[in-house]
């Protein structure tokens, strides 16, 4: 399937059939996000999920994405154009794994990232994504520790901005950000002494970041920590002329479209993530035509999660 004309209308045709909204997380492919109904963050998208008015959702992302927008959604038809679509760092916790932490310290308070399984939300009290992960952790009050799960590098970001000290993390990674690392994001620093830097939390070089600011090497107010929404807004706001960008590569596609004259370089061009890049134009056009894959999540574990996510909508609005 060639993404041309011809499959732009088609896809449309199809959406208005269906009365569905196409929703593309900001590392899809570009065909993928210049043909959706809304592109952003994972926050964003689960607010639009939440509050749309279509019949049927078609999730372009990853599943754990399209599983809550089905959580928030249960009356709708939630379609996932490739249901393989996973996530390394929601794997990295089960909710077998989650249930014996929390026993391990009773009376926590359970923050678990977006990127994590419908049954991981269900034993959780808060959810929290990349853009709001400081203020729901800052919501809860001092004295009550806080399971922080899947991310480590998240988590170290939360408790160094928070200062928490009773803010216990997981040691889950994503396998992309992880590979992002320190010595790549200081050499591609020092070739580019201009450029401002964009990490997402989840990067492997998120410290060393802040470590290249706390040294001098780049100046502090040009070493911005963002999630990929945060990044689209900052790029409307930077007057420097060139951007150094930690996070998966999809990411640049909508940077320079909303900052054309903007040089928008990758800290590591390899960090691409091969579950996003499963939904192809092909895999779309199937989702429509067949509404396929749909995603399910069970009534009685949808209803314990959607509190937790719930939260996470109404706290950084
Ligand atoms: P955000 O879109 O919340 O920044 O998340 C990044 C991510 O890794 C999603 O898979
Ligand atoms: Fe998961 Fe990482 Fe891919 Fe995001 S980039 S979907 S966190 S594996």
């Amino acid at each position: 399937v060639v993404p041309d004309a011809a499959w732009r209308d088609e896809v449309r045709r199809l959406a208005e059939q269906r009365n569905a909204v196409i929703l593309a997380h900001n590392y899809q492919l570009p065909e993928i996000q210049d043909i959706a109904d809304h592109t952003g963050d994972s926050l964003a998208l689960s607010r639009i999920a939440a509050d749309s008015a279509a019949d049927v959702i078609v999730f372009c992302g990853v599943h754990f994405m399209a599983e809550t927008a089905k959580i928030l959604s249960p009356g709708k038809t939630v379609l996932i154009p490739d249901e393989r679509a996973g996530c390394s760092l929601a794997d990295s916790i089960t909710a077998e794994q989650l249930r014996a932490w929390k026993a391990e310290h009773p009376g926590a308070v359970v923050v678990s990232y977006v990127n994590t399984t419908a049954d991981v939300k269900a034993e959780t009290d808060v959810c929290c994504t990349s853009s709001n992960a400081v203020d729901v952790v800052r919501s809860i009050p001092a004295d009550r520790a806080v399971l922080f799960c899947p991310d480590q590098f998240l988590g170290a970001h939360v408790k160094r901005v928070t200062g928490r000290e009773n803010l216990h993390i997981w040691a889950g990674e994503c396998h992309v950000h992880a590979g992002i690392n320190g010595p790549e994001l200081a050499e591609k620093a020092a070739a580019n002494p201009d450029a401002d830097l964009f990490i997402h939390p989840e990067c492997g070089c998120a410290t060393s970041a802040l470590y290249l600011a706390g040294e001098g090497t780049v100046p502090s107010e040009r070493v911005r920590i963002l999630s990929t929404g945060d990044m689209v807004k900052a790029a409307r706001q930077t007057s420097s002329r060139s951007v150094l960008v930690a996070t998966e590569v999809g990411m640049l596609h909508q940077l320079r479209r909303a900052a054309p004259e903007i040089d928008f370089r990758a800290v590591n061009d390899r960090a691409s993530c091969r579950y996003m890049k499963m939904i192809t134009p092909a895999a779309l056009l199937r989702a429509l035509r067949e509404g396929r894959d749909e995603v399910h999540v069970d009534p009685g574990v949808a209803e314990r999660a959607r509190g937790a996510v719930r939260r996470m909508i109404a706290i950084g609005q």
